[in-house]
């Protein structure tokens, strides 16, 4: 495993050759979306307010992004999460545990932000991944929120939770939850 530097990176103190680089580093981890990651735009949807990334002598090899935000309950009120999205090591390092690390420097991240929950909403495959840094699914939950295209969308595919400073069994489950925003 090379040796990774691991920042937590606040978005206004980013450069636009951070923003560059990220750029480039989605565009390989997501090849299909590749067309959305040119120059400086180093976001799909809703723009991180802070970032996980491993750095490589400098270069970005694994990268998540988060906002603090609080999602709408169906059944009244609110919850604060770390939502998270835009998570990938690079091609080159993928396979070699650096995913895993990732996504226990990002708990670590969540927790020093005093965070109860991270949330995310991934596709079915990914589930497993997410699974091996403590993930739960929030069975039987569907999470509107607005799609990219800027429309409201209600998504029944897997919605994760990951306990950081509040254990699972505190999660509102069992309900529709509102993500006012984009997803990450
Ligand atoms: C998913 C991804 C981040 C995993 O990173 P990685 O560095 O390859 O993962 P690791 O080598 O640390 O593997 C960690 C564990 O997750 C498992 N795992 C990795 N990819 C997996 C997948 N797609 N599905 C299920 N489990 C997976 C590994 O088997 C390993 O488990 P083990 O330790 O019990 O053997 C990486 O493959 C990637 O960037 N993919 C493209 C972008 C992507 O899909 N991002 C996530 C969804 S947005």
């Amino acid at each position: 495993m090379p040796d990774i530097e691991w920042t937590l990176c606040w978005e206004a103190d980013l450069s636009a050759e951070h923003h560059t680089a990220l750029a480039a580093l989605f565009a390989r981890y997501y090849p299909n979306d590749h067309a959305t990651f040119t120059g400086a735009r180093s976001w799909m949807g809703a723009r991180p307010e802070a970032r996980v990334i491993g750095f490589d002598d400098g270069r970005p090899v694994a990268h998540l992004g988060f906002v603090r935000r609080m999602l709408r309950l169906e059944s009244g009120g609110s919850q604060l999460v770390g939502d998270v999205g835009l998570v990938g090591v690079d091609p080159d390092y993928q396979g070699t545990g650096l995913g895993r690390r990732l996504l226990a420097e990002a708990a670590a991240a969540l927790g020093s932000q005093g965070l109860p929950f991270g949330f995310l909403t991934c596709a079915p495959a990914v589930v497993g991944f997410y699974a091996t840094g403590g993930w739960q699914q929030a069975l039987g939950q569907v999470t509107r929120m607005i799609d990219t295209e800027l429309r409201p969308e209600t998504y029944t595919g897997p919605a994760l939770v990951l306990p950081v400073t509040a254990p699972f069994s505190a999660w509102p489950t069992g309900q529709t939850i509102i993500r006012d925003g984009l997803e990450v």
